[in-house]
């Protein structure tokens, strides 16, 4: 089975992506930078693609922004705006001698060429695992990166007046389970709903090392602190699950987003089958860009996602033939409802995704079922289960673009995003509920954004 493209999120129309690199809002749109391989869908040389974007959903691709050379492949980092016109690229240099470092690239024309420095690399620690670096601009003025020691665990901060010169300030970690090493970590300040406060928050991302037996495989996490000294403490040392889908990895925000807003993109995949899912040429998407914040709940502050979504069309009503594998799927039960809800989704063949909802245990189940998803890989199919954190809301926003499907609980407390292999054809949407009320199921064709390309 080949699986078809998104269409209203950012994946290349030829070849290999993985994580989002140098997301930056500049000159009116929105860029985003990609691991990406020039020759192939497979990893492998890598190197920046490039697309942007005026509305985060409508994507250009542009060519190439930086590519690999002989012994030197350009892994993930991040673009901030400055100086002067000029935006400021930082990313890792992978050399073929072993030594991961930190690079620096100019771009004078908005981001399409750039020009590596005739210094790099301009941070080394003679590490084979110091990579991915992310530069935040802090509020008092001046320049924090960070960037991992992947394998110690441990996020590394530096400061900068001028984006030039750094200056290691500490480190934070490690922390939570081992045997994973620790990649592309953000920094982002985010509001509290319905206060004044806000707090740090630090992103970051954790895959299994080696063949080490773990079937979930690649993970994003979330910390709540404070900045101290140009480096992060957390409020209480536990990494916090970002979403609790399968393929969800290497998220990041854009610099300068309008009204300061946190703008996450995330590649929506797992290392551990990435190489396997059946599309061609291409191969990797980003999931929806999801606005981030936070939520007093239960005492604790959580992390909350709303995603960015196309402007939804007339909803029709729950066809017997089945909907396109573009859609908005909305349901919303009565909160007092006790009784088990269970949201069939049926593609072809026999590949079925079930999302279950019960109110009892608090739980929201989504699994992915059908020989498409068992073949795949031995990990692939199978089901998550998420804990829901809030009584009394039951909105469940579904969105599905081909193989990509975010599930939104918890007024955005609780996501899950799976990449699926419902196939091209019409999707049958059942929402059958032992409750003592049907459901209302809202459903919407999200098939308009291909234009922009
Ligand atoms: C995360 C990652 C990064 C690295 C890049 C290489 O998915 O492993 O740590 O920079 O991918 O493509």
């Amino acid at each position: 089975m080949s699986l078809p493209r998104p269409r209203f999120h950012l994946a290349p129309a030829r070849n290999w992506m993985n994580d989002p690199n140098g997301l930056v809002h500049t000159g009116g749109r929105w860029h985003a930078f990609f691991q990406y391989n020039p020759a192939g869908n497979d990893w492998g040389n890598m190197s920046w693609g490039h697309a942007s974007s005026p509305d985060l959903l409508h994507w250009e691709e542009h060519p190439v922004a930086l590519a690999h050379r002989p012994g030197e492949q350009i892994f993930s980092g991040s673009v901030v705006a400055g100086p002067g016109d000029a935006l400021t690229a930082f990313y890792t240099s992978a050399y073929a001698h072993g030594i991961q470092a930190q690079s620096r690239a100019t771009s004078l024309d908005g981001g399409l060429t750039w020009t590596p420095d005739a210094a790099n690399p301009v941070l080394d620690r003679d590490s084979s695992d110091f990579r991915d670096p992310k530069v935040v601009a802090l509020p008092g003025g001046g320049w924090l990166m960070l960037a991992v020691e992947a394998v110690e665990r441990r996020v590394v901060f530096y400061a900068s007046d001028d984006l030039e010169s750094w200056r290691e300030t500490g480190s934070f970690g490690p922390l939570g389970p081992t045997g994973v090493v620790w990649e592309c970590p953000d920094l982002v300040r985010l509001p509290v709903e319905g206060s004044d406060a806000a707090a740090w928050v630090l992103l970051l991302s954790t895959n299994p090392v080696g063949d080490a037996p773990d079937p979930a495989g690649s993970a994003m996490h979330y910390v709540v602190g404070d900045l101290v000294g140009d480096v992060f403490r957390a409020d209480e040392d536990v990494l916090l699950p970002v979403d609790h889908g399968r393929d969800f990895y290497a998220g990041v925000t854009f610099h300068d987003a309008p009204g300061g807003a946190a703008v996450m993109l995330a590649w929506m995949n797992n290392w551990r089958y990435a190489h396997a899912v059946p599309t061609a040429p291409w191969r990797g998407a980003m999931s929806l860009p999801r606005t981030l914040g936070l939520r007093r709940i239960a005492g604790a502050l959580r992390l909350v996602q709303h995603p960015v979504l196309p402007a939804a069309p007339d909803a029709t009503p729950l066809p017997e033939a089945g909907i396109d594998p573009h859609a908005l799927i909305e349901i919303r039960r009565d909160p007092a409802d006790t009784g088990i809800l269970r949201i069939r989704l049926d593609g072809e063949a026999d590949a079925a995704v079930e999302i279950v909802h019960d109110p009892t245990a608090r739980t929201l189940t989504v699994s992915r079922t059908g020989e498409a998803a068992q073949t795949l890989h031995p990990d692939f199919a199978g089901a998550r289960v998420a804990p829901l954190l809030e009584a009394g809301v039951a909105v469940f926003t579904i969105v599905l673009d081909g193989p990509l499907l975010e599930v939104f609980a918890d007024r955005g407390a609780t996501v899950l995003s799976h990449l699926v292999t419902l196939g091209a054809g019409h999707v049958a949407v059942r929402a059958t509920s032992e409750g003592a009320e049907a459901p209302a199921v809202r459903i919407v064709g999200l098939d308009n954004a291909q234009e922009g390309r």
